[in-house]
């Protein structure tokens, strides 16, 4: 007999029902007894007790529903040590939870953030496996995250339609994509749907360097698409300190990177610039099929670590292969593009520009 927690913390993304799913169906179809208890809202539901008791039912049908059944949020890591509004030790209170259910395990679906906290849990003494989630392809210790797949699909679409707005209208077009800090979102979808120019936090943009961009588009096709991550950032902001920086943001008039970029551009070129954000909708809906298939394999390998009690592992995937990564590889470090990486270059090479003048 397993007792198996779960919870999905941070963000959400598609696929995060097709990993559970994976889960509990390889568990229950190896013939292990299980008892499993759903936390709700993330982390919250194991500090303050707060589970459903599951069956293999509840995880059937939803291979290919987005969201989570179980609900998330967002705890932050930098203050999951200090007590709560009412004085509650917040560690104490998820280890307490855990034993009180006696559990086997907790199986914890999250991102950046939240793998902080389960190797916190783990360093406490508690059985944690995880799976990596998020649209951002952010984690460390795996090539790939469930989600990632999925959002450049949605982001792609809404650059496609854009293209043909844009070239009606001889405009410039800034598509800004999530990705909170890394670019990995903004470059496969700039990539996968024309882009003229991909903007990434990790080479920070020279404004002249897009608008000679731009002016050389203007010469040919009168119309240029610009693919933005949320996070991209130019070569004299990227010289301020966070502080700077963070400062910067708040007294910025514009509501984002894009917003500031459309206006220089627009003085600059006397082009005429629009911005779509096409935000939440990337984490939204379906999950496409490489995540159902992504995510059903690492939630199975997730089961296999739990029926041979294998636990303080995240299940990744390296060169091709389903792996298990120790937490403590994989807590607290982010996986960037590197400027260097061959798929930058071939970016490049097919005329892409990266406003680094490279
Ligand atoms: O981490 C996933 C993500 O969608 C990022 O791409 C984005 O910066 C952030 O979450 C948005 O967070 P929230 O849903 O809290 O607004």
């Amino acid at each position: 007999m397993k007792r198996i927690g779960m919870l999905t913390s941070g963000g959400d993304c598609q696929a995060l029902n097709a990993a559970m799913r994976g889960v509990v169906k390889t568990l229950v179809h190896n013939e292990e007894e299980v008892e499993i208890y759903g936390f709700l809202d993330g982390y919250r539901g194991l500090i303050y007790g707060d589970y459903r008791m599951l069956t293999g039912k509840d995880f059937s049908g939803i291979l290919t529903k987005g969201g989570t059944i179980l609900g998330t949020s967002r705890t932050p890591f930098k203050t999951i040590k200090d007590p709560d509004e009412n004085g509650l030790n917040k560690v104490e209170a998820m280890k307490h939870n855990y034993y009180k259910l006696n559990l086997d395990c907790l199986v914890i679906l999250g991102g950046n953030g939240t793998h902080k906290t389960a190797n916190l849990l783990r360093e406490e003494g508690l059985n944690v496996v995880t799976l990596p989630k998020t649209i951002d392809n952010d984690l460390y210790g795996t090539d790939m995250t469930f989600g990632f797949q999925s959002a450049v699909d949605i982001a792609t679409n809404c650059i496609d339609c854009i293209h043909t707005t844009a070239a009606s209208h001889s405009r410039v077009f800034i598509v800004e994509v999530m990705g909170h800090k890394v670019g990995w979102l903004t470059l496969n979808a700039g990539m996968a749907s024309g882009a003229d120019i991909i903007l990434i936090p990790e080479i920070p943009y020279d404004i002249k360097e897009i608008v000679a961009a731009v002016e050389k588009r203007k010469k040919n096709s009168h119309f240029t698409i610009i693919a933005v991550a949320e996070g991209a950032i130019s070569k004299e902001d990227a010289k301020l300190s966070k502080k700077e920086y963070a400062k910067k943001l708040k007294d910025s008039p514009y509501p984002s990177v894009s917003y500031e970029l459309a206006d220089k551009i627009s003085k600059l070129t006397g082009q005429e610039v629009r911005v779509t954000v096409p935000g939440h909708t990337q984490r939204g809906g379906s999950p496409c099929p490489y995540d159902r298939v992504f995510a059903s394999r690492l939630g199975s390998e997730a089961a296999n670590l739990i029926l041979k009690g294998e636990y303080g592992f995240m299940v990744g995937y390296k060169d091709r292969e389903i792996v298990k990564v120790p937490l403590e590889e994989v807590a607290g470090k982010l996986k960037c593009v590197s400027p260097d990486a061959r798929i930058v270059k071939e970016a490049k090479m097919l005329g892409i520009c990266f406003g680094d003048g490279k």
